[in-house]
Order: C-alpha cells, then structure tokens, then sequence
C-alpha cells in the first residue's frame, strides 16, 4: 500500500464551547469541552470513566503537562477557554487540545493526516496562516490518561492543513449531500456558543464585505434570561448555569431552591436575539451587488435549535428568502462544520491519488 493510501483525512470545528473532530467517513467523531488547565493531582483509579476522551492529559515537549477538555472541565482548578466571544484565544492552547484530540485516531502509533479546520469568519489571515503553520508537520504527541496512568507516545504527521472560514464546512457539507455539482449562491448563519458567525457564498466566490460575526448567540441569551431572573427574584443566577437548561429545553430551573419558570423570558429573548442577527444578515447582504440572489439561507451551529423556527420565520417576513423552506438546517447542525471540513480535507486527498 502506498503511504498516501493511508493518509486520513480529518475535520476540525475548533468552537468557542465545543471542539468538534471528524475522521473518515464521518466514522470516529470525538467531541470535548474547549478548554485546557493545569494538572490537578488526586486519587487515581477510582472514578468509574476511565475513557481516554474524558481524562485525557497531554504533556508537551518542554514538558509541561496539561489537562485537556472534560478532564480540565472537572478537575482543572484554573482552566481556560481556547476561545471567547467567537474569536480564538490562545493559538498554543489551541494546538494543545488539538493535538490531544488528534490523538484518538492514530489506532498504532503513527499517522498521516490531512486536516481541514476553520477559524471565525472575522480571523485575519495571518491568524489563518499561523493556526495552519502551526499543526503541519511531524509530531511527537505524550498523552496520558489520568484516570488509569495509562501513557502513550504517537508520532503522527500533518502533511497539509487547510484553514478556512468556519462557515464554509457547513456550506460545504450542505452542497455535497443534496447532490448539487455547482457552487450555489448562499449564505451561511453559524450561531454558536459565542458569536453568530456569517458567510456568504456569491458565483463561488467567497464575499468579504458581506461575511461578518455578532456577538448574539447561545451566551447572549443566557446572559440575557440570567440578568433577568436575577431582577425578578433579587437572587443570583450565572449565565452558564443557565445554558444546559437552554440546550435541554427544560421551562423550569431552580434557583436557591425554588422553582422558576422561565418560558415566556425565553421565548422573549429568543425573539429578540434572532431580530438583532436577522437586522446584521440584512445590513451584510446588503453589500452585495444588485443582481445578486441568494438561493440558500443556512442556519448552522447549536443555536440553530434554539433559534431555528423564529429565524426562519423572521427571515421569510424580511424577505431575505420566500418561505420557511428556503433555510436549511443541517442533519447534526452542531457537527456539520467538522463534517464539511472532514470532506473538503478527503477531496484533497483524492485529487492526489488521482495524479
Ligand atoms: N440540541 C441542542 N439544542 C439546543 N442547544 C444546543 C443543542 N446542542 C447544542 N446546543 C448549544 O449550542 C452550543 C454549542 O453549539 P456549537 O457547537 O455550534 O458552538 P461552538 O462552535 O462551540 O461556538 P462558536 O461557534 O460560537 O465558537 C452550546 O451552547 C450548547 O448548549
Ligand atoms: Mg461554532
């Protein structure tokens, strides 16, 4: 077999509360927390999850250690975000979880990678260009699993990696599965944890001035629900405790004992937060020149379950598309951008077996 044969190719949704990896034929998909913490020694061997995903620890070669994902999450005393606010944090922090979750697909102890990622759609290009100058290359990855004492050493090897909008895997994702051969003119409306992320597509071409972030997004709106419960009962509720409830879509939460329902300030806020992206899409698309016409609206990320009816509605009533139909919500809208990118990485590797 030729070594190119073996080379895999991966996807990666680096996002603001969850990164997102995505193997060959979508098979292996690994999810964690996006954060990274200082080590925080304690009894081994006792906890019942003894999964490399959730106690991962990676130690890099100046030989520091560091807790990675669910792990720092949990046992971390100070642990960071790899990104706030839809914008990348910490390019180092963010080769570290990386490189930890890359580490669940090498089954020996080496391997060929091509890797497709994205970055918000506001990145600089030099930040694309260092995030991309950053993970190619051989590398040596020490992991160990904190829960058993398990470690392993695994040599594996980037050959490219391709830094793209984040949106673009999700426009990607969305043509390859219906089929469509040609690139069709579309925008993408990623609201994630941290921001909205907005990309438009116009004759392939990707549309600077009509591509941009917001802040709106799942945070917001628990921040929003937070800051008012906390008027109404005179008691203090934070934002993210707040979040789970939101992705559950639990009415009732308790607060200092007592039981709150929350439907009528979520659907308020909820109104109001797609008003604010619905207005930003508008004034974007509005860049565009007059012939232009949007045959797609894409509605991705997390908060497309959120948001998504409301979206479609507003976006129907502002005529940014005809009816409710004309936006499209992905399978897995969490996913779709690593899956995306997971393509865009494996069409890459087939256009060199074919030379
Ligand atoms: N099924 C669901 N229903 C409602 N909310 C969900 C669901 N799944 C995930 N979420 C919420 O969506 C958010 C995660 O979405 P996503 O993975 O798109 O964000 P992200 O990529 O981490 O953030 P960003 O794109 O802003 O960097 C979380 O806040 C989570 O609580
Ligand atoms: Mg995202």
């Amino acid at each position: 077999m030729s070594k190119k044969s073996d080379t895999k190719a991966i996807g990666i949704d680096l996002g603001t509360s969850i990164t997102k990896l995505v193997g060959p034929g979508g098979k292996k998909i690994v999810k964690i927390p996006s954060l990274v913490g200082d080590p925080n020694p304690g009894w081994k061997g006792l906890g019942t999850d003894k999964s490399w995903l959730n106690n991962l620890m990676l130690q890099t070669d100046d030989g520091k250690k560091y807790f990675v994902g669910e792990l720092a999450r949990l046992q971390s005393e100070i642990k960071r975000p790899l990104a706030d606010k839809g914008k990348m944090k910490s390019l180092k922090d963010a080769i570290i979880a990386i490189k930890a979750a890359l580490s669940n697909f090498v089954e020996k102890d080496y391997g060929n990678f091509i890797v497709a990622t994205g970055v918000p759609v506001a990145s600089p290009q030099d930040e694309m260009v260092t995030l991309s100058k950053g993970l190619k290359g051989a590398m040596t990855i020490n992991v160990a699993n904190d829960a058993t004492g398990e470690e392993k050493q695994i040599n594996l090897k980037i050959d490219q990696c391709l830094v793209m909008p984040v949106c673009y895997g999700s426009y990607y994702e969305i043509l390859k599965s219906s089929g469509e051969q040609r690139a069709v003119d579309a925008v993408v409306v990623d609201i994630g944890a941290g921001a909205t992320n907005i990309l438009t597509v116009y004759e392939g071409r990707l549309m600077r001035t009509a591509s941009g972030s917001v802040q709106e997004s799942i945070t917001t709106l628990a921040e929003r629900i937070a800051s008012n419960l906390n008027q109404q009962t005179g008691k203090i509720l934070r934002p993210f405790e707040l979040i789970k409830s939101i992705e559950i879509g639990r009415k009732n939460v308790m607060i200092a004992g007592e039981q709150y329902d929350i439907s009528e300030t979520l659907t308020y806020y909820v109104n109001s937060i797609a008003d604010i992206i619905v207005d930003e899409l508008s004034t974007l698309l509005g860049t565009l020149p007059p012939d232009a016409w949007i045959e797609k609206v894409i509605l991705t990320g997390g908060g497309a379950e959120v948001f998504g009816e409301r979206m479609k509605n507003i976006l129907t009533e502002n005529n940014v598309v005809q009816s409710p139909e004309e936006v499209i919500v992905p399978e897995d809208p969490v996913l779709a951008n690593a899956i995306g990118f997971q393509k865009i990485a494996q069409a890459q590797i087939d256009s060199k077996k074919k030379k």
